[in-house]
């Protein structure tokens, strides 16, 4: 575990709701930049990573955030060399192997959105068992985006919508906001409210895109295995500065 760092205070009542974000979701780039720059494999980045995963949960615990989305991998990610995937996969099914118990004893409750169905069998095995094991967790929910693509989400819930108006269960007229974010895979998940991205890259890369349409961003110019809980607390401290208006005054 990396060394844990003091709680910010933000100078005001760390009860009042607003200063903590209620869901926080996080772009972890900079994995294979950061394993280069050491001369190593790619696939040692990916694992010093897991490591700043580890340190992200228990500082959202601590700081009492509710909902945590991780970018893990994205629908792009398959066109990656075979090796990296197949270490990609290991290391997340010896994290969902080695965290299932932590997350119990920090009653966390883990979740995944994305086209799981494409994950290898095994590993698609020790999430949903993850999953189950959790379920009735009620902290701090923990969403993995896993073979995860804006796009295709909104395009799945369009299409779900519009074979809905053709069985006439639906009337197109009707289909709002809420209907459409009903469709997504988040439909039971509130929209994050701070969007983290490592690496100073300025780019949302297919990740949320519906959901994010008023979460305020905060990018960090290190790599994602660099990012511990002062950095987790830093984002939270500059999102409690923020004056969020949703586009009102
Ligand atoms: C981006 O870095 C990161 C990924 C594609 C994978 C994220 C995976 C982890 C943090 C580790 C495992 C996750 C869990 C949940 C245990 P990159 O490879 O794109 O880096 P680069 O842009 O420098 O090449």
């Amino acid at each position: 575990m990396k060394s844990a760092s003091p709680l910010p205070s933000f100078g005001r009542d760390m009860s009042e709701s607003s200063s903590i974000p209620r869901h926080i979701a996080i772009i972890m780039d900079g994995n294979g930049r950061w394993a280069k720059e050491r001369g190593k494999p790619r696939i040692s980045g990916h694992r010093a990573g897991a490591e700043s995963v580890r340190e992200c949960v228990e500082g959202c615990k601590q700081l009492g955030v509710e909902f945590l989305t991780l970018y893990a991998f994205s629908s792009e990610n398959w066109n990656r060399p075979a090796a990296e995937i197949t270490a990609l996969m290991a290391l997340l099914e010896r994290f969902l192997e080695e965290k299932a118990g932590e997350l119990m004893e920090q009653n966390v409750r883990l979740q995944a959105i994305g086209h799981l169905e494409r994950l290898p069998v095994r590993t698609r095995r020790k999430l949903d068992k993850a999953i189950e094991r959790t379920s009735g967790n009620t902290s701090l929910t923990l969403i993995l985006a896993l073979s995860y693509g804006a796009r295709e989400e909104i395009v799945e819930a369009a299409r779900s919508l519009a074979a809905d108006a053709v069985a006439g269960k639906i009337d197109p007229a009707k289909i709002d906001n809420a209907t459409f974010a009903s469709r997504l895979y988040t439909a039971e998940i509130p929209d994050p409210d701070l969007l983290i991205r490592t690496s100073g890259e300025l780019r949302v890369s297919n990740f949320l895109l519906w959901q994010i349409s008023y979460a305020e961003i905060v990018i960090f110019k290190k790599f994602w295995p660099d990012f511990h809980q002062a950095d987790l607390n830093e984002a939270v401290e500059e999102y409690s500065r923020r004056h969020r208006r949703f586009g009102g005054l």
